[in-house]
């Protein structure tokens, strides 16, 4: 059993609260290598902003589940040789499926669990959910619970409506589980095709795709029915058309991606959303890059020749989702 606290990692509890209060949102993005890792670091140093580092089950296959602990370990003394004397970094289980796995998180070290049981029935979310908060608490390990069930990109518009978290709902569920935040479902959705384009208008200016806006009505109640209570809204790439164009331009072939605009996000980051979930567009500027540099470069074969403008593209885009989206900078000085 590995305490985070000895990590030097925390928990959200108190950077929640903050956010809360603050009307920002904190930065939860994904990882699966160095690269990531560093310019997720290397951001949050320079802005000076709280950071929850996520780590998938699919994560855990991909890298090995103790060697990104170990890390997320190296994580926080590398942000303080980074010159961020105080760094406010969570480590962070994102879509757990089983009591087991959280478990193995919470011993490992992970300062935050995630519980997706939303797929599950409501009674059976609930005591899943509370077996797992029940475990964590005993160590002061946070977790996210999840109510609703995000779209699909298959959906229908109409079966995405009626996958929305219902408000009446949300307190039975808070209250029962013991979650310390809960991630909603009000539009948005995993990955790079978020809607299909005939649920889109066009800009008659650009001709550009313009998604469905997100369920802000949803939000409101659920916020009046949980006052102050941390929700969380995964899904959340916007799917920055110059990384679509860069791989499509180098080799790619990404057809119709499209994600959430960001004036939503800004929007969301200001109300009871403290927690803001962010992969895709990891993935969209590191493979922009790699492409443009070894199309460029077609005589490269040194991994760090394509990596290292992979890394700069993902840093500029985190820094830019820390400053001008979620507001967070300065708020872990
Ligand atoms: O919500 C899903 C995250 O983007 C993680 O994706 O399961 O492919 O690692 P993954
Ligand atoms: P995106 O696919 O929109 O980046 O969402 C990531 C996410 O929700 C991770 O849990
Ligand atoms: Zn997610």
């Amino acid at each position: 059993m590995v305490s985070y606290k000895e990590l030097g990692l925390v928990n959200t509890r108190e950077m929640f609260a903050k956010a809360v209060a603050g009307g920002y949102a904190i930065p939860a993005f994904n990882f699966n290598n160095m690269e990531q890792l560093q310019a997720i670091i290397q951001a949050a140093a320079e802005t000076k902003s709280p950071v929850i580092l996520q780590v998938s089950k699919g994560a855990r296959n991909y890298a090995n589940s103790t060697l990104l602990r170990y890390m997320a370990e190296g994580a926080v003394a590398y942000a303080k040789e980074l010159g961020w004397e105080n760094p406010q970094i969570c480590l962070h289980l994102d879509h757990g499926d089983s009591f087991e796995l959280c478990k193995d998180c919470v011993d490992m070290g992970f300062s935050s669990v995630m519980i997706d049981a939303s797929s599950l029935p409501y009674e059976e979310n609930i005591a899943l959910s509370k077996k797992v908060a029940d475990y964590a608490h005993q160590y002061d390990v946070t977790v996210e619970a999840e109510l609703g069930v995000l779209a699909g990109v298959e959906d229908e518009v109409s079966a995405e409506e009626s996958h929305y978290t219902r408000p009446e709902e949300v307190i039975d569920f808070a209250t029962r589980t013991g979650c310390d935040s809960l991630a909603i479902s009000v539009g948005t959705s995993h990955g790079a095709y978020k809607f299909k384009p005939e649920q889109c208008t066009r800009d008659p200016k650009t001709g550009k795709l313009v998604p469905p806006p997100l369920a802000f009505d949803v939000l409101h109640e659920i916020e009046k029915k949980l006052p102050g209570f941390p929700i969380v809204l995964h899904g959340s790439s916007s799917v920055p058309q110059e990384y679509v164009d860069m791989c499509n331009q180098y080799g790619g072939n990404l057809p119709n991606a499209i994600g959430i605009p960001e004036e939503q996000l800004r929007e969301a980051a200001k109300s009871a959303v403290c927690k803001i979930n962010i992969d895709s567009d990891s993935r969209l500027a590191m493979t922009g890059a790699i492409r443009k540099h070894l199309a460029e470069n077609p005589g490269h074969f040194d991994p760090r020749q394509y990596l290292k403008p992979a890394r700069e593209e993902m840093k500029k885009m985190y820094m830019h989702k820390i400053i001008n989206v979620l507001g967070s900078d300065g708020k872990a000085e």
